[in-house]
């Protein structure tokens, strides 16, 4: 396989992994790239690996420019496995090969991972030269991990962001002049949700960090990379950071015989009397993440649950573990769901959504059996009042 030219001396030396479909819980349904980078200059350089089981692909495309074994300094933006896998594996063959790290978390992380392998740690704002090219290194702690870290190379002046900016997203193209460029925008966003949310504000620290830098390209550690669109994707991620809505509404839930979907709907008309534009997800059929990806902006979310052996469903109970944990700003929530008797599931919702960065709309909203019309419209009309108050 052939190395992507980016630049002068400038290599796209990554795998594309086609198949990937679930990255721990988040349903890639595009696929993902482990992206990495050879420089060469007086001293070879390569930027981050790739996931192991992926080395000998990365491995063919390096041989494409230089013999594997030159190569002088690998840089370790972070420490997961999808990024540093292959790194025992290229150190076995570059065996002089110096690797870099961030100062502490890198180190142990790496360490952890793949024993001693004499790893340098860099700290804030320290370079390194690697001949007519220089790197300065910024940490960006919990964008993803503790460990990450951003390297930024001048005089061409490509920051190389590891997991910020990226897309799981495998395609033909390396570029977003090349790509499908609303599809890279779609996967981006689904990316924020399901990896960096939950430090938004960590990832404001992070731009603001970068903010003072001239940048020609953005290479992630997955997707394409960024070179024409690098103000489009860095207000979108100022948007993400600043938590702010947009007028959309989610309503979440799962149904047995359709009673609590007819809540849902009847949760559906208020949003639409108060001008919003609320979107329906039945556990049934739609993912987690993909609900994430939506509901990341959303002002306002409904769940709703039916009352199954004292419990809310599940599926339920799968979305608001998954929500709870990536939720990066303060929803105005509604819980709700039928029963035939017990009728624990709405509270059991209701306590989940309050401890989720959220805050009650109403009190838990509970039909026994099969709501009438009058019952639905009331629905209808509290949620509705509801939202006008606040
Ligand atoms: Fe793509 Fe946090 O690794």
């Amino acid at each position: 396989m052939e190395a992507m030219k980016i630049g002068e001396g400038i290599y796209w030396v990554g795998a594309i992994d086609w198949n990937l479909r679930n990255f721990h819980g988040y349903e890639t349904e595009k696929g993902s790239t482990y992206n990495a980078y050879l420089i060469i200059d007086e001293k070879i350089t390569l930027i981050d690996t790739v996931k192991e089981g992926f080395e000998n692909e990365m491995l063919s495309r390096i041989r494409s420019v230089i013999d594997p074994a030159k190569i002088d300094i690998i840089i370790s933006n972070h420490a997961e496995p999808d990024h540093s896998g292959a790194i025992p594996f290229m150190k076995n063959i570059a065996k002089n090969a110096q690797i870099y790290a961030a100062f502490g978390a890198g180190v142990k992380d790496l360490t952890a991972y793949y024993g001693d392998l004499g790893y340098i740690g860099v700290k804030a704002g320290e370079t390194l030269s690697i001949g007519k090219r220089t790197f300065t290194f910024v940490p960006t702690p919990m964008v993803h991990w503790p460990d990450n870290m951003v390297s930024f190379m001048a005089p061409e002046n490509i920051l190389f962001s590891n997991d910020a900016f990226g897309q799981h997203y495998a395609s033909d193209e390396r570029l977003d002049t090349e790509c499908d460029l609303p599809e890279a925008y779609i996967q981006a966003r689904k990316y924020y949700a399901n990896i960096v949310q939950p430090y938004g504000m960590q990832t404001g620290k992070a731009l603001n960090a970068l903010a003072g830098l001239e940048i020609s390209a953005i290479c992630p550690s997955h997707g394409i990379i960024w070179t024409k669109h690098i103000p489009e994707i860095m207000a979108l991620y100022k948007s993400w950071v600043a938590n702010e809505f947009d007028d959309t509404a989610i309503v979440v839930y799962d149904t047995m015989w359709h009673s609590t979907e007819a809540m849902a709907h009847a949760i559906e008309s208020a949003f639409l009397a108060c001008g919003m534009k609320p979107r329906l997800y039945n556990l049934h059929y739609c993912h987690n993440s993909d609900i994430i990806a939506d509901a990341m902006t959303a002002k306002y979310i409904a769940v709703g649950s039916p009352t199954l052996n004292n419990n809310m469903m599940p599926s339920v109970a799968s979305f608001l573990t998954y929500f709870k944990g990536l939720t990066g700003n303060k929803k105005k929530f509604i819980a709700f769901g039928s029963y035939g008797w017990g009728g624990q599931s709405p509270d059991q919702v209701y306590e989940m959504l309050a401890t989720s960065k959220c805050e009650a709309l109403l009190p838990a909203i509970k039909i026994a059996y099969k709501p009438s019309k009058e019952q639905l419209d009331k629905i209808s009309a509290d949620v509705a009042n509801a939202i006008r108050e606040n």
